[in-house]
């Protein structure tokens, strides 16, 4: 910790414990105190600590070929891009190394798609979170992760999320692309109206506007589907992953419709480490991993299991708990109090949670924690609750 006071940028908040080693849904410090998980790496770790099918792969291929650049063919890239291709809707794939380079490369191809057409204009909704680049920050409509950044890249109009007259409003023949999250998660897990993505869907083909969807939170399985716009009927123009998308091994995608992909020309955009050996085998061992071990299903049986754990608590506590928000392992219960507080308090009983947006307790378990894991976090953080309003 002290090395962290004299040598790393303080802009993050860190609680004052060091984690060395992990497993599944549960992590260990360097005191050797055991935590159970509900938000493994960030939502990075979709299928817990140490996956032992990921850890085999990078070690195989570390000791094959650690890095090579996009001037050169490999086959771990070719076989992943076929493999989240045929997992999503036959589009093509540009490699980067997190979610906001991924939403970047969105933006950039669909400006350049747009062009031509005299389209620059990229619509996105207030409450979203899409990075920390210029432009994935410029697309992210928070006042607060703005401030003291300005001037934000032009060309960026926003409007309130799960509203589809809003969009309506604001789509014109200047407009390239809308730009939405399936499900806004650092937003507070807010799931919006069944038919919202297939009105979004409706309102970019009346006016020629690409439909870009940012599942760098919502892909990879997390909600029950590889992809969380497949429990829609619809199908985007562009798609953004991350986050899960290696089993915790940085790297970023964008897919994108072959007709859309074609516009970028070599030399138009580009990443040095971006799809390199090690992370497609990651990623490629964890596409293996959830299909071999049948995770998509166990992701919905993971989020009923917790959501039966908050509706009782729930009928308990109604004053307490106002909404509870689930889509498999994308889990909201949003509280009438402060929720950072609870995520300390959590801490204290060795349960890993997060708050978001101030009183929203955010879960992002791993789609192999076991039932028992389940109830026993779940108990905890109910008598944390119960205690908290005692
Ligand atoms: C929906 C969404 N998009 C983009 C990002 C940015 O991803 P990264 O931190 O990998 O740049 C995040 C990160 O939380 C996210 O949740």
């Amino acid at each position: 910790m002290s090395q962290f006071e004299h040598y790393v940028i303080a802009n993050y908040k860190r609680f004052p414990v060091c984690l060395v080693r992990g497993e599944g849904s549960w992590i260990w410090d360097a005191e050797g105190n055991r935590y159970l998980d509900l938000f493994p790496g960030w939502g990075c770790n979709l299928i817990g600590h140490c996956p032992p099918r990921v850890v085999e792969a990078v070690r195989d291929q570390v000791g094959r070929l650690i890095h090579v650049p996009n001037t050169w063919y490999m086959e771990p890239q070719g076989e992943l891009a076929e493999a989240l291709s045929t997992r999503s809707f036959g589009g093509k794939c540009f490699f980067c190394n997190s979610g906001a380079e991924a939403n970047e490369a969105a933006i950039k191809l669909a400006r350049v798609y747009g062009h031509a057409r005299g389209r620059t204009k990229i619509v996105t909704m207030e409450g979203g979170f899409h990075g920390r680049t210029y432009a994935a920050l410029t697309a992210t409509a928070q006042p607060k992760y703005h401030a003291g950044f300005e001037p934000m890249v032009p060309g960026f109009q926003y409007v309130p999320y799960n509203d589809l007259p809003a969009v309506a409003e604001v789509l014109d023949d200047k407009t390239a692309a809308v730009l939405v999250e399936p499900i806004q998660g650092e937003g507070g897990i807010n799931i919006p109206g069944a038919d919202y993505l297939a009105g979004l869907r409706q309102l970019c083909d009346r006016r020629g506007v690409l439909l870009i969807l940012d599942e760098v939170q919502t892909g990879m399985g997390r909600t029950g589907k590889w992809f969380a716009y497949q429990h829609t009927g619809i199908q985007p123009d562009i798609l953004t992953c991350a986050k899960a998308l290696a089993g915790g091994v940085a790297m970023g995608v964008m897919i994108a419709q072959p007709v859309v992909a074609s516009v970028f020309k070599p030399g138009m955009h580009a990443s040095t480490f971006g799809g390199n050996p090690i992370a497609c085998r990651a990623s490629l061992a964890t596409i293996e991993t959830i299909e071999e071990d049948g995770l998509l299903a166990r992701g919905i049986a993971i989020g009923e299991r917790f959501r039966g754990h908050f509706e009782r608590l729930r009928a308990e506590l109604p004053d307490l708990i106002r909404e509870i928000r689930v889509l498999g392992t994308m889990i909201g219960v949003d509280l009438a109090i402060d929720a950072t507080a609870i995520v300390g308090q959590c801490l204290e009983r060795r349960v890993l949670i997060n708050a978001t947006h101030g009183h929203v307790v955010r879960l992002l378990p791993a789609l192999n924690i076991e039932d028992e894991q389940i109830d026993e976090s779940c108990s905890i953080l109910a008598d944390v609750l119960r205690r908290s309003v005692a």
